[in-house]
């Protein structure tokens, strides 16, 4: 049975919800012993030794990863398949979404293939792009929501597959 582990950090909640979808994708349809950590002041040391594979997830905002996701991806990841997702609703996904392939790749690269490329010791087997939200001020209303459960959902069987 193959153990993973997913760890994300979140600010507005979206990279927990799709971390939760994948989660809940690799228990039941792949059988993965799963875990989930939402890092946080508490989760400094995460012994991740045993597990087959890594998931780490970030919000993107402001222009940056969280603090704790980056510090996270400098871990030693040798003998162990890496997969990441960032959450980028108004850049990144925006402009997928609207079929703007140049600016997709140009923020996709920024957000997401850089910070990978020079934090991470090891290539990731498959990383992802999702959406979010954003909320107009403390109100329950969204000035923006394109988060799809879909591609959570997609993405998951995608390293169901590449995984034992
Ligand atoms: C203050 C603020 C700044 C943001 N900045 C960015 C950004 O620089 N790039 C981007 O793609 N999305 C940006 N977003 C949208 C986030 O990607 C979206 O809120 C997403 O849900 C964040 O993930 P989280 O919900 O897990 O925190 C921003 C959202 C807020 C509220």
């Amino acid at each position: 049975m193959s153990k993973t582990l997913i760890v994300f950090g979140t600010r507005y909640g979206a990279t927990h919800r799709s971390s939760e979808v994948i989660a809940k994708i690799l228990k039941k349809k792949f059988n993965h012993e799963v875990e989930l950590v939402k890092l946080s002041s508490e989760t400094e040391n995460i012994d991740f030794s045993s597990y087959d594979n890594v998931i780490v997830g970030t919000s993107v905002a402001m222009f940056s990863w969280t603090k704790r996701a980056k510090k996270f991806l400098k871990n030693d990841f040798r003998g162990k398949k890496l997969f990441v997702f960032i959450s980028s609703a108004a850049l990144t996904y925006a402009a997928l979404e609207k079929g703007e392939m140049e600016k997709y790749e140009k923020h996709k690269k920024r957000f997401l293939d850089n910070v990978v490329k020079k934090k991470a010791n090891v290539e990731p087997t498959s990383t992802a792009v999702f959406g979010g939200w954003i909320r107009k001020g403390k109100t329950e209303a969204f000035s923006l929501f394109n988060w799809k459960e879909e591609d959570a959902v997609n993405w998951a069987e995608e390293i169901g597959k590449l995984t034992g």
